[in-house]
């Protein structure tokens, strides 16, 4: 009999913060007409059926970089789809413009772990798109190991972070030449538990355990998402081009395919009962990119549509310069690329 109480008491409490969840999740509210406007998002491809199927079921894997996508395409935008997966990206591709009937969506690739391939990308836009009015540098990856780039630079922190800087630095003419126009950077909650140190912030920590050290350097790559975009906004202040970071909140999409063990386990669990789905997790990159109310706000973190205070580490503007110069020299820019 108690033990039934309980368990009758743990439904209703894990019934209560689903709801209490739910509820609070807010909407982006933006009326923002796009057309005539050209929006990139990086890692806009997921949307596709699992292979696991329960009792017939398969289950649907969406990525809030493809519903960030078509949001835009359904605003009437010119929607260019960045992402390494060829056959993924053309299938989002065909979805968006299928659903949103708006033509004018088009992938073209972008791998992050090659400076090349970014570079490649950055020129192909430069020779070929007249404007560029959003930026969303929205591709990341965690769980990549402790592995190098053919660049040199350890692989989640050039995924997640230098070449995102990169691609930033190389698109920059013609984003202020399209202004107004917005630099969206998508950080992660897990900025906040970042031990970031410059001199380390390309070394995948050895002296503990492999997945706490994937972590870690997630964090450290999401943190130096919010330090760029602080900065950056300093730079290009008085360019009518704004620059903002987010938490788009705990999500279940498959950046968590790489967890290991039981944790997965435990994870996909909790993803199941309480993280948003991807159509919330876009709300707050789509308000950033797209609010009206947002025009000329900079330099700024926001968390369920609305803006919170930068947190520790992440407001230290001296941190910020020397992640910056650091940024510079792990990108390989050349001095002509740099922002003054
Ligand atoms: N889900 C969450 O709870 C959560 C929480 C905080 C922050 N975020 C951030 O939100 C962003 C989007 O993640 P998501 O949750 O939507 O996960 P997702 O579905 O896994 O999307 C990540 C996207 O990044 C792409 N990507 C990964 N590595 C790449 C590379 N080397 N080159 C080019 N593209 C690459 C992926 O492409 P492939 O399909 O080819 O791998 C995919 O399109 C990420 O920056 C993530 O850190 C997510």
């Amino acid at each position: 009999m108690f033990c039934s109480c309980i368990f009758i008491w743990l439904i209703v409490a894990a019934v209560a913060l689903k709801i209490y969840l739910k509820l609070r999740n807010r909407q982006n509210g933006s009326y923002a007409c796009l057309v005539g406007k050209t929006a990139i998002v990086t890692g806009s491809n997921t949307d596709f059926y699992t292979k696991t199927v329960i009792f017939t079921i398969a289950f649907k894997i969406i990525g809030i970089g493809y519903i960030t996508a078509l949001d835009f395409a359904s605003r009437g935008a010119r929607v260019i789809l960045a992402c390494r997966n060829e056959n993924k990206a053309k299938d989002a591709q065909w979805k968006i413009i299928k659903e949103t009937k708006n033509p004018n969506v088009i992938y073209k690739l972008l791998d992050m772990t090659s400076f090349e391939s970014v570079r490649n990308f950055a020129k192909d836009i430069n020779a070929t798109e007249e404007r560029i009015d959003i930026l969303v540098n929205n591709a990341g990856a965690g769980g990549l190991g402790n592995h190098k780039t053919g660049d040199g630079n350890q692989i989640t922190m050039q995924v997640n972070h230098i070449s995102g800087f990169l691609l930033t630095h190389l698109l920059l003419d013609k984003i202020k030449k399209s202004a107004p126009s917005r630099i969206v950077n998508v950080a992660s909650i897990a900025a906040r538990w970042s031990k970031l140190k410059v001199e380390k912030m390309n070394n995948f920590p050895t002296d503990i355990n492999a997945s706490l050290a994937d972590g870690q350097m997630y964090a450290n790559s999401k943190l130096a998402n919010i330090l760029f975009t602080t900065e950056l906004a300093a730079k290009l202040s008085g360019t009518d081009v704004t620059v903002n970071v987010l938490h788009p909140g705990a999500i279940k999409t498959e950046i968590f395919r790489r967890v290991p063990g039981i944790l997965k386990i435990i994870v996909d669990a909790l993803a199941n009962l309480y993280f948003k789905t991807p159509e919330e997790g876009a709300q707050t990159t789509i308000y950033v990119a797209t609010s009206k109310e947002l025009q000329g706000v900079t330099g700024k973190l926001f968390d369920n549509c609305k803006q919170i205070e930068l947190y520790g580490v992440a407001k230290n503007p001296d941190l910020a310069t020397k992640v910056w110069t650091k940024c510079e020299e792990l990108a390989k820019l050349k001095s002509a690329e740099k922002i003054k």
